[in-house]
């Protein structure tokens, strides 16, 4: 029988062989790319210590192509929970040192048991991924283990919040998991994603296109709309996850972690009464607007290079998170288009699915027109961002800051789709379509000459292009002075807090696709 001695050192022995990962030479291969290992992001990710690995010595139970013979423990990837700012988190991470971190049964189990623990404890799953994909040695066991990775997601949607970052490749159907979870974070130049790769497209459809084109986190976050934020390097994108995680709560059933400020409520700003221009064709940033209101002026934007025409993120205002949805009309006028719509849908809908209040700031003229954006289905994209602001049921607070004409009024959280609170500027400028083309139609055969045009449009926007005939009607709750802004916003805020609304009851809507 083995002394104690032994016993012990057989652990240590053993304990010691699975943080090696794929050995010396594949780690300096890893690291002069530029990459950490998986072992390091887990370390840089969560708070100092606070790592607890679990089936650190799980191992694979393939025989083909003589696999059996290379079974390293963990199995090439890393699982388990730890801490972020002191609140719990799980999570995975694939280590491309052993077998490209390609995913075995073995290992997929392994992601499956934080992935059901995550949902019966309540915090959110973080995924960092660097993998070739389904190992194929192992064929459909391997498929077997994505599909109930993806499962999963699904399950845990809404209910958990479930963060990916994509740190090296992920291509094929493994793209599938991180696309269901919420939030994509990528990395340039070490990280892609894609359904088919290069060589693939080449053969198929003769088109030539770099891996980094393809599916490069530029790419992802400026052109798809697949990503939602973009780092220089691992440790920039595990700092964003850290942050990200300060502004959610950990799982449906919570509200977001509080962060006191010393940022008077109360807070008035000057400036703000000459951000809107007197020219209602002159542009300005809505941004200067959110970052005057926010705590100490601090806005995290999430998608900042996708579709900037609208803005969204999250600040603190008193100490409370707040999703933050805008127009944009320092780009394209901040009109909406397919793309603005989509990205501030999904934004709503997770800031409704974790009691995240929506506060809106209107500046629109309208929907693109043009095929492009019929063809493509503007029809039932417009529709995805009025479905999820009609049904948030968290409080709703509206500010149309300039223009709020046609659709694209009732969409961005008007009264009339249950906004709890809905407040203009004295520039705003509320209506069914802008001065010249309501004259245009309504006058037509009066106009003759262009310089006939003017006394109607003068007469048009004295009567409707502003905020007063919506107040007279209720559809604004009160109009409010620019400076005013961060401490009516609070005071709205406040007043809806406790608030408490329940959709008709049902098995699921049905949200135009
Ligand atoms: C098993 C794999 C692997 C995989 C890589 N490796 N991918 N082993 N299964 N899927 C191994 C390699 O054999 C190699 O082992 C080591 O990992 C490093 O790979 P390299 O090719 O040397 O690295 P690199 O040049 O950096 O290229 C990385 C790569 C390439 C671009 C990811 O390896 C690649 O194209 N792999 C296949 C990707 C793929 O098509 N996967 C299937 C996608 S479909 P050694 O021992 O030589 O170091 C899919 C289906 C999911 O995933 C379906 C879900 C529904």
């Amino acid at each position: 029988m083995s002394s104690l001695e032994e016993k012990y050192r057989l652990f240590e022995e053993k304990n010691k062989a699975a943080e090696i990962g794929g050995g010396e030479a594949r780690v300096k291969k890893h690291h002069a790319a530029g990459k950490k290992t998986a072992r390091e992001r887990v370390q840089t990710l969560l708070d100092e210590g606070s790592f607890v690995e679990m089936d650190k010595l799980v191992k694979h139970h393939n025989h083909d192509f003589n696999m059996f013979e290379n079974r390293p423990a963990g199995d090439g990837f890393i699982t388990g929970y730890g801490k972020i700012d002191g609140r719990l988190v799980y999570v995975f991470a694939q280590d491309f040192t052993v077998f490209g971190g390609s995913l075995s049964r073995s290992n997929a189990d392994k992601i499956i048991k934080i992935q059901d623990l995550a949902m019966k404890m309540g915090a959110p799953v973080i995924g960092l991924n660097d993998s070739g994909g389904a190992r194929i040695q192992e064929g459909v066991r391997s498929l077997a283990g994505y599909a109930d990775i993806f499962y999963r997601n699904v399950m845990a949607s809404g209910v958990i919040p479930q963060i990916s970052a994509i740190l090296g490749p992920s291509a094929g159907g493994a793209v599938y998991s991180p696309a269901l979870t919420d939030f994509i974070l990528m990395v340039k130049e070490t990280s892609y994603m894609f359904v088919t790769g290069p060589d693939v497209i080449k053969s198929v459809t003769h088109e030539n296109v770099t891996k980094e084109e393809l599916g490069g986190a530029l790419t992802h976050n400026s052109k798809s709309g697949v990503a939602h934020f973009m780092a220089d390097d691992d440790d920039q994108a595990l700092m964003m996850i850290r942050e990200l995680f300060s502004f959610i709560p950990s799982n449906n059933m919570e509200d977001p972690p509080e962060v006191p400020t010393m940022d008077s409520p109360d807070r008035v700003d000057e400036n703000l009464q000459k951000i809107v221009p007197a020219d209602p064709n002159k542009p300005y940033d809505i941004k200067e607007i959110i970052h005057s209101v926010a705590d100490d002026n601090y806005f995290f934007e999430i998608m900042p290079h996708y579709a900037q025409n609208i803005v969204i993120g999250y600040v603190r205002m008193n100490g409370k998170t707040v999703g933050i949805v805008a127009n944009q009309p320092a780009v394209l006028a901040g009109v909406l288009d397919i793309n603005a719509s989509v990205k501030a849908a999904r934004f709503v809908r997770f800031c409704d699915a974790f009691n995240i209040p929506i506060v809106t700031f209107e500046d629109v003229p309208g929907f693109l027109p043009g095929t492009v954006q019929e063809y493509g289905g503007i029809i039932k994209h417009g529709a995805k961002l009025l479905y999820a602001f009609s049904e948030a049921t968290v409080p709703k607070i509206t500010l149309v800051t300039r223009k709020a004409y046609g659709g694209a009024y009732c969409v961005m959280s008007s009264k009339h789709i249950g906004s709890d609170v809905n407040f203009a500027y004295p520039t705003a400028e509320i209506a069914v379509m802008g001065p010249d083309g309501a004259v245009n139609i309504l006058f037509k055969s009066k106009i003759e000459k262009e310089e006939d045009k003017k006394e109607y449009v003068d007469e048009y926007k004295k009567n409707f292009a502003n905020p007063y005939r919506a107040a007279t009607f209720g559809y604004i709750d009160e109009i409010i002075l620019p400076r005013d802004t961060r401490r009516k916003l609070i005071q709205a805020l406040e007043m809806t807090q406790n608030k408490s609304l329940s959709n008709p009851a049902k098995k699921h809507g049905n949200i135009p696709l």
